[in-house]
């Protein structure tokens, strides 16, 4: 049977006041397997359902009477200044939910000025979103099976203007999803990663079918430590790795001089059962020293999640799901809308917690850490 959903709105509904609103809405503008491969996480969907319910369990120590009127959200990362310690992240196959894909995302992010980490599996080209951005604009690199093209990418996300490369780790295939097996997900026709068109054939002998396809066939695309320092040694933008929960990993990307690390489990969206990303958090700060840069990912859904992980370590947080439900429902206008409630919600957590400035959030601003 044929799935019918609506076309994005071209205003924003009065009763749609914050971001699970978006994911409520964002179901009817969408076909329902779309909507099961974005929504959805790894097999059981425990570490899905953990990264909410940490940060739930958290609770915040608010302190009263304090002068907040000269606060703000400016943060500096990596050499640049961002207005507040939000980012987009990466999220492939825009075009699934928008007709202007990652182009809309883009309009969004420039006037919010918020910046966005374009993913290798954008379906409009790095080049074109590079131009429609005016704030940070970070590529994310998924390894391919030849080096050659590999860097390729980098190099056309040099010329194009990006100023950092976020290697995604956690992901060199997808975890067991079976929520889109059973939703029958695929690309529909004329959504596809517009940057791979010219991607080497898999050599055929790669493939042994006697073999566990999940080892022969794709794990061959993951890359090692080695590629990594390959990888800085033939390009001059600053790497972060996406997709680190354990400290032992985040101490060897710190000795290797990787300039930043993303602590994300990919949504809850690959290996079911490990860790909320919240939990990994504070262990890998503490790992890595104070001074070093962290992002995180992982459930974030209000101003109070935001606080709570900058709380526990990290430097700015980045939104995953949300910009994605917020594309669909009202294009560029609901992923700015989207981003505004958040840094409204960020700027009232941190108003009523009497934490003026994103400094003065620290673990004593939480109640049980
Ligand atoms: C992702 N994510 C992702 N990550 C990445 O490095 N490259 C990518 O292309 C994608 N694509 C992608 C598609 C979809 C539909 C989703 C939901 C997620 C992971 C993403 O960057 C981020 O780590 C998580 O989405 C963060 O969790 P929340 O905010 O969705 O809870
Ligand atoms: C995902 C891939 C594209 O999470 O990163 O679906």
């Amino acid at each position: 049977m044929a799935n019918t959903f609506q076309a994005a709105l071209d205003t924003i509904p009065e009763d749609l006041v914050c971001l699970s609103d978006y994911a409520s809405y964002a179901k009817n503008h969408m076909s329902h397997a779309v909507y099961e491969y974005i929504v959805g996480g790894g097999a059981d969907e425990l570490t899905l359902r953990r990264n909410r319910s940490k940060l739930d369990d958290i609770t915040i120590h608010p302190r009263v009477l304090i002068d907040c009127t000269q606060g703000g959200t400016q943060i500096e990362i990596l050499g640049e200044t961002w207005r507040h310690p939000m980012m987009l992240a990466p999220v492939a196959f825009q075009q699934l939910v928008h007709p202007e894909g990652e182009i809309a995302t883009a309009q969004a992010a420039s006037i919010l000025e918020t910046g966005m980490m374009v993913s290798t599996l954008s379906t409009v080209s790095l080049e074109k979103i590079a131009e429609e951005l005016e704030s940070p604009k970070w590529f994310q690199l998924y390894f391919q099976q030849s080096r050659d093209f590999s860097l390729s990418l980098v190099r056309r996300a040099e010329a194009a203007g990006y100023t950092k490369l976020v290697v995604t780790i956690d992901a060199p295939l997808h975890g067991i999803r079976n929520r889109a097996q059973r939703a029958k997900f695929v690309l529909p026709e004329g959504v596809e990663a517009v940057n791979l068109v010219d991607r080497p054939h898999l050599p055929s002998a790669a493939f042994d079918p006697s073999q566990s396809i999940v080892l022969q066939g794709m794990m061959s695309e993951t890359p090692t430590w080695d590629d990594i320092e390959w990888l800085k040694a033939n390009t001059a933008l600053p790497i972060i790795l996406k997709g680190i929960l354990s400290p032992a990993d985040a101490v060897k990307a710190v000795a290797m001089g990787i300039e930043g690390i993303v602590v994300s489990n990919h949504g809850g969206r690959t290996l079911d059962c490990v860790p909320a990303a919240i939990e990994a958090l504070p262990h890998i700060r503490k790992a890595v020293g104070k001074d070093y840069t962290l992002l995180f990912d992982g459930g974030i859904e209000r101003g109070t999640d935001v606080f709570k992980a900058l709380a526990l370590g990290a430097n700015a947080v980045l939104i995953g799901r949300p910009q994605v439900y917020a594309l669909a429902v009202a294009g560029a206008l609901g992923v700015g809308h989207m981003l505004r409630i958040l840094r409204e919600e960020l700027e009232v957590a941190m108003a009523l917690a009497g934490t003026p400035t994103i400094d003065s959030i620290g673990v004593d601003s939480l109640w049980n850490y």
